[in-house]
């Protein structure tokens, strides 16, 4: 009797219901790990606001109140003169390192004005701070959502990051381009190179993290006295 043993037909039937089964869950999985992106992205916005609006602010006034106070010194007071424009020289650095710290935390300018014009502040800044020659290249993109934006910024950030920190590079190239039905975004840097098996840190992990929950893809090339290549895949129909 064959009664008990299912059919092919059945069995197939099984296969499918088990790889929908598995599918839904896949996207469920990748639907709440973005999810927990887009709450540290919120929590690093409000950060950074109050970094700007509280501190910033505090650092400005305090700033202001020592200038005053400086000015109303009279002749013969030149040495506590001094010491008061060391301490408004020391308001104005930590006044800009805490809008730099704020902007970096989020840039008001990726949600003002968009992914290229942050990314080419991100290049000056990164420049500016390491003395690397970052070029950027970026194509014709098409429009682009809130969460891709901040994706593709933040792979651009911490690959900026590691050029600036570890490579010790001349010159690294940023290159963002959209083909076929992909975003791509390339960081090259002419550094020293590593060798990826034996890297230890949770840069490059979180990166290969994020780009999966958004079903793309991250390409690393690197070898010791050869520089890096990154390569960023995204597909466009999830950005
Ligand atoms: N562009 C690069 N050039 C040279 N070495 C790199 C580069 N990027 C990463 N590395 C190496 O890989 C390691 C891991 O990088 P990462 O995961 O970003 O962690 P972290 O930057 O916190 O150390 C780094 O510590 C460094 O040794
Ligand atoms: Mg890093």
């Amino acid at each position: 009797m064959s009664g008990s043993e299912p059919s092919i037909a059945e069995l197939q039937a099984e296969y499918r219901q088990l790889l929908q089964r598995l599918e839904a869950n896949e996207r469920e999985f990748r639907r709440l790990g973005r999810a927990v992106w887009r709450v540290q992205e919120d929590e690093r916005r409000r950060l950074a606001r109050e970094l700007h609006d509280g501190l910033g602010q505090n650092l400005t006034a305090l700033k202001h109140r020592l200038a005053q106070v400086a000015g109303e010194l009279g002749p013969g007071q030149e040495a506590l003169r001094a010491r008061m424009e060391t301490a408004i020289a020391l308001c104005s650095t930590s006044l800009e390192d805490t809008r730099q710290m704020s902007r970096l935390l989020r840039p008001p300018i990726l949600d003002d004005l968009g992914l290229e014009p942050a990314l080419r502040w991100l290049a000056r800044s990164v420049g500016e701070s390491s003395g690397l020659a970052v070029v950027v290249e970026v194509g014709d993109l098409p429009p682009l959502g809130g969460e891709a934006q901040t994706l593709l910024f933040r792979i651009a950030q911490e690959a900026l990051n590691n050029a600036a920190r570890h490579a010790r590079a001349q010159s690294v190239l940023l290159r963002l381009v959209a083909q076929k039905a992909e975003l791509q975004l390339q960081v090259i840097d002419d550094g020293i190179g590593f060798e990826p098996a034996q890297a230890r840190g949770g840069g490059l992990g979180g990166m290969r993290e994020r780009i999966r929950l958004h079903g793309g893809r991250l390409e690393l090339r690197s070898a010791p006295g050869q520089g890096t290549r990154i390569r960023a895949v995204v597909p466009l129909g999830e950005a």
